[in-house]
């Protein structure tokens, strides 16, 4: 049963050493505002930010269409119980990144505290959401897209997982990152 509140209208909870992942509620866009609010932030998780201020409204209407498509979580700090982001293991929508005949999911993420990257938190979260794809989801291929060239953080965090460049989009502003069942289980193992 999906309890009130629960936004994201699953119930996965998952957990790594450091932080839990759980189904994003409607409260949890409250706390994401004043980070979007912050340019830097902003900047890194919107091709085209609006004009005016972010809004609740604003990243509701995001929202719906990640779980829509997708599982979306609110990620949480085990150690100060704080809701530190959001992610969403979400079904390939780009036309550009289909295959036929394959399950492929993609993963928009977004610590949204700045003062927590680059501490391995987004590589935790990663790891754990790809076993759940490759395992239980059984899909095909994970394929993170629409990664701006510029965006150091997010290109380190892909290629330290061992995904690769699968093209460039957008006139080479973008990158889409891949990573194959087979290779998945090479570098990870089956048991991963
Ligand atoms: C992108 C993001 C999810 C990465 O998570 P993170 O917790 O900061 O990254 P991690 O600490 O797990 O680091 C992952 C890898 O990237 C490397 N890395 C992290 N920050 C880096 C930086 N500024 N420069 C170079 N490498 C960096 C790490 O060293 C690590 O590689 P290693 O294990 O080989 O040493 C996080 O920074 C974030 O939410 N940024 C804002 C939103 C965003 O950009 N989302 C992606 C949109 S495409």
């Amino acid at each position: 049963m999906i309890e009130t509140g629960n936004f994201a209208c699953h119930n996965i909870h998952l957990e790594t050493e450091r932080l839990e992942l759980r189904p994003f509620k409607d409260a949890d866009f409250d706390t994401a505002v004043p980070f979007y609010r912050d340019p830097e932030f902003l900047n890194a998780v919107e091709e085209s930010p609006p004009e005016g201020p972010i809004t609740k409204e604003y990243l509701k209407k995001a929202g719906k269409f990640m779980r829509d498509s997708g599982f979306l979580f609110a990620i949480v700090e085990k150690t100060s119980g704080r809701t530190i982001g959001e992610v969403c293991l979400q079904w390939m929508n780009l036309e550009r990144a289909k295959i036929e005949g394959e399950k492929i999911m993609r993963l928009p993420i977004g610590i949204w505290d700045k003062t927590l990257w680059g501490k391995g938190y987004g590589k935790e979260i990663v790891r754990c959401l790809m076993a759940h794809a490759f395992k239980k989801l059984e899909i095909d291929r994970f394929c993170p897209v629409d990664v701006p060239v510029d965006n150091i953080r997010s290109k380190a965090l892909w290629q330290s997982l061992g995904l690769t460049i699968a093209r460039e989009a957008d006139d080479g502003k973008m990158l889409d990152f891949e990573i194959t069942r087979a290779e998945y289980e090479r570098l990870y193992g089956i048991n991963a």
